[in-house]
């Protein structure tokens, strides 16, 4: 090869690469997509059928990317006035006091359901090595306060549709069975759980139905056809979208709102948009 034609080469990789690190950088982690799809409930109630249930989740607000994307966002979530909606846990990304002064900002900004709002701790709610109670004490507080009622191993009923919360796998308050000793069968429950690693935990009580998840961020950056490089479950095949359980349990994983670095490569961002079947 010439050495001309061997330069020119290089330089049109080397071009290449520097327009996809800027996509990644200051593309991708901004280009927020709404999923839509069908969540076929149990027992869903007659008069819920054909509502939507909104899940956002990983807000992440902190000092690493500027949150007031997700602002943006709750902006652009709201023309859909969704019936409920639910948060799967990481609203901060915790580094000190700042984080509640910027999550309390971008709760005033927050998304409601018309008929209920409900939420979960994800591990970054309990601050650093995900031990600090206090931390996760203020963050419920703060989600309180803009209207989001947060279940702790616990159930609420809301116009006949049941939502039952986990608290985090990670953290220091993850007692399922205070919840599932109560588990009843025959009411249309949708149950909140972050990590979806819990799916492979004997905490079930024979539940049947959807999970929805978050946690992974979909691996925030892939290989076209191949599983990220970066997830933080064991189970492997938890990556994000859709996943038959195949004993009457179904998992869905949220590709997250925010993110924990500021890359993203083929993972957008996500806010899913469900509408209420009966199934
Ligand atoms: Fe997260």
């Amino acid at each position: 090869m010439k050495r001309r034609t061997f330069l020119k080469g290089l330089a049109r990789l080397t071009g290449l690469g520097a327009l996809t690190g800027l996509y990644t950088w200051q593309i991708e982690p901004f280009w927020l997509e709404f999923v839509k799809r069908d969540l076929p409930i149990q027992h869903l109630p007659a008069e819920l059928e054909g509502l939507t249930l909104m899940q956002i989740s990983d807000m992440h607000v902190g000092n690493r990317f500027d949150w007031h994307f997700i602002i943006n966002s709750f902006e652009k979530a709201r023309r859909f006035e969704p019936d409920f909606v639910v948060y799967t846990g990481d609203y901060i990304s915790y580094k000190d006091e700042q984080q509640f002064e910027q999550l309390e900002e971008v709760l005033r900004h927050a998304v409601k359901g018309k008929l209920g709002t409900i939420g979960i701790l994800g591990n970054h709610d309990y601050g650093i090595d995900w031990a600090q109670n206090e931390v996760a004490a203020r963050v419920v507080q703060l989600l309180g306060q803009a209207g989001i009622q947060v279940l702790r191993n616990a159930q609420a009923t809301i116009e006949g549709l049941n939502f039952i919360g986990f608290d985090d796998y990670w953290a220091t308050n993850f007692h399922p069975n205070k919840v599932m000793r109560h588990y009843q069968s025959k009411q249309a429950n949708v149950l909140l759980c972050h990590n979806p690693d819990v799916c492979d935990l004997e905490v079930w009580n024979g539940y049947q139905g959807w999970i929805l998840s978050g946690h992974t961020h979909g691996g925030q950056c892939k290989a076209p056809f191949l599983t990220p490089p970066m997830l933080p479950v064991k189970n492997k095949r938890y990556t994000s979208g859709e996943i038959d359980l195949e004993d009457g349990r179904r998992l869905y994983i949220n590709r997250a709102l925010g993110h924990l670095w500021q890359v993203r490569f083929m993972v957008r961002p996500e806010i899913t948009v469900f509408t209420l079947k009966r199934g």
